[in-house]
């Protein structure tokens, strides 16, 4: 037993088909993948016994030639990529050359195709390699019977038949929603259970989501630079009770992106009740070099190279389109009826020197940042950010201030705040650390363990003590004194998947911007929030006294400013 040997091919075939064919809906979706590849325009998918019995699947596509018919049961052998340059911008679903292998490794398998133009059609049963004539008139049919006949243990790890289905017919609705422009007529058991007509997006979401997502999502798009968001938003008030309704395209692949993720549960985090969770149907688009699909043997994960940028994008533009439709385009993308960019909104630099100083003597004599309807009417006295005046949706901030109305987005500039608060202690040496009277025991999963002791000379030097409390569990006994206040259990969380996600062999020079960016993102007041004036007023003044405080930490402004004359040309009121 000891010496080293080659496995013979087909047990390499059994072991890929291992993270390949995880149950029958996986190879539902390799052969939609391929037809997709393929070019087809109409893809009809039968079922028997939840698949585990027959997975049948005819396409209209380009077809496969008779001579290639043994090379698309090859192992690594495929048409869609040539080079690691073509990897590297893949527009295909497919790139390994490996499902059918891997199917037929567990299942018997057949292939029927006819090369568009071609004189007649071929087939190929895998288990013999043996070629024959078949009948088909155009495209491919690809059966796959007895899913795991000679793999025993593997089939034990099915489910019920309905189980099955619902799987098969759950992955197929989700491509179904990245191709509208493809048929989809699904049969199980010999009924008809679905037929999807190719058209536009909308009309798919009720037979592939739900009819309540249909009437209730809003349509959603949103651009910078070369990233592109689009697709359909559930607005918070229709928000879900589990994550069924999630689903997420990058370039055009379904994908489960745990930062992708994040980004969408982050924007919408601020206006969800508890217990409840986003549902969209989005697509994101950006240059495939950016992108690495070559990460999962499902190839259901991707990895992003500006991973940061793109979930900042991700995360404000959803965000600010949950903040609800603007009664008046402010942005000066206006309608007919309000005057065209007559009021975008301008930001005011925070080194207006003569009102800060006047605005310092006032704190001196010990006002504390109240103001008095004296000093108020004084316009000129008034701090450059002005004095709270309201909340507006939880969302934002209204003052006033010598100009007329500023409008600060309360989290982005609280977040800013305190990034730059943690920074400067940071840099400083040891942040002030303050100790818990009492414990704080959180529960974590082995891979939070992991992160929470392969990081612990990182989290000490933020100001984090956490221990180890039992095989499922964490004990925080101490945190930074500026996070005092903070919800900690899911700051550290955020913090503990911040340092245990890309980037996880730096070191904390190279990456304490992005942790403390994460720390006080989670520590940040959130929308909501009802806030005093008195807490309003203190947040205004200390955007005055950090740096960069007009921009949060993703170069979005945290502020702007409406003067009256903008107003009064919004209300097209002559002076
Ligand atoms: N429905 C189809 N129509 C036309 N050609 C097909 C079809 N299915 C498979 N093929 C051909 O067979 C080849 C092998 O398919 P297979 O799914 O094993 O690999 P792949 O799609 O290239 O990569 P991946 O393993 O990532 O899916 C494909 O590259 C394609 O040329
Ligand atoms: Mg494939």
């Amino acid at each position: 037993m000891s010496s080293i040997r080659i496995l013979p091919d087909v047990l390499v075939s059994q072991i890929a088909a291992g993270e390949v064919v995880e149950r029958p809906a996986s190879v539902v979706k390799e052969l939609i993948e391929n037809s997709l590849d393929a070019g087809a325009s109409r893809i009809d998918l039968t079922l028997e016994a939840g698949g585990v019995k027959r997975i049948r699947i005819a396409d209209d596509g380009a077809g496969i030639a008779r001579e290639d018919l043994p090379l698309a049961l090859a192992r690594h052998a495929t048409s869609k990529i040539d080079s690691l340059a073509a990897l590297e911008r893949i527009a295909s679903y497919g790139f390994r050359g490996e499902a059918l292998a891997a199917i037929a490794s567990v299942a018997r398998l057949r292939i029927a195709s006819r090369e568009r133009g071609a004189a007649a059609a071929f087939a190929i049963e895998a288990a013999s390699g043996a070629v024959a004539p078949a009948a088909l008139a155009a495209g491919t049919v690809i059966e796959v019977a007895d899913l795991y006949f000679n793999t025993p243990a593997r089939r034990k790890f099915l489910k019920s038949e309905a189980t099955e289905y619902a799987h098969c017919i759950r992955a197929l609705r989700r491509m179904a929603l990245g191709r509208c422009d493809v048929a989809f007529i699904v049969q199980h058991n010999g009924r008809d259970t679905l037929r999807l007509a190719p058209g536009a997006l909308a009309g798919r979401l009720a037979q592939c989501i739900d009819e309540d997502f249909a009437r209730e999502a809003r349509e959603f798009e949103a651009h910078a630079g070369n990233l592109r968001l689009t697709g359909y938003l559930l607005p918070p008030a229709a928000a879900r009770t589990n994550r069924e309704a999630q689903v997420l395209f990058v370039n055009g692949r379904f994908v489960r992106d745990r930062l992708l993720s994040h980004a969408l549960s982050e924007a919408y985090r601020d206006v969800l009740y508890g217990g409840r969770f986003p549902g969209y149907v989005l697509f994101l688009e950006l240059d495939p070099t950016g992108v690495d699909v070559n990460v999962h043997p499902a190839k259901t994960e991707v990895r992003l190279r500006d991973a940061h940028g793109v979930h900042g994008f991700v995360f404000h533009a959803v965000r600010q389109a949950l903040a609800g439709p603007r009664a008046v385009p402010v942005s000066g993308a206006g309608t007919a009826q309000a005057p065209r960019a007559a009021a975008a909104p301008r930001q005011l630099g925070l080194a207006v020197e003569q009102p800060v100083a006047r605005y310092l003597d006032f704190v001196a004599q010990g006002s504390g940042g109240q103001p008095t309807p004296a000093n108020v009417s004084a316009a000129q006295a008034a701090p450059p950010l002005g004095y709270a005046l309201a909340q507006l949706h939880g969302i934002y901030l209204l003052a006033q201030n010598a100009r007329g109305l500023v409008l600060v987005d309360m989290h982005a500039a609280h977040e800013r705040v305190l990034y730059e608060k943690l920074k400067r202690a940071l840099e400083q040496g040891p942040p002030p650390v303050q100790a818990l009277l009492v414990p704080l025991v959180m529960a974590a999963d082995e891979a939070v363990i992991a992160a929470a002791q392969e990081h612990a000379a990182t989290l000490a030097a933020l100001g984090f003590e956490l221990s180890v409390a039992g095989p499922a569990q964490l004990a925080l006994r101490a945190v930074p004194a500026l996070l005092a206040g903070a919800p900690l259990p899911e700051l550290v969380r955020g913090l503990l998947a911040e340092l245990a996600g890309p980037g996880s062999h730096h070191g904390l020079d190279a990456r304490a911007n992005e942790l403390l960016a994460t720390m006080s993102c989670h520590a940040a007041v959130h929308a909501h929030r009802a806030l005093a004036v008195p807490e309003m007023n203190a947040l205004l003044r200390e955007m005055e006294s950090c740096e960069r405080s007009d921009q949060c930490n993703h170069g979005r402004p945290t502020w702007v400013e409406l003067s009256l004359e903008d107003l009064d040309r919004l209300f097209l009121r002559g002076r």
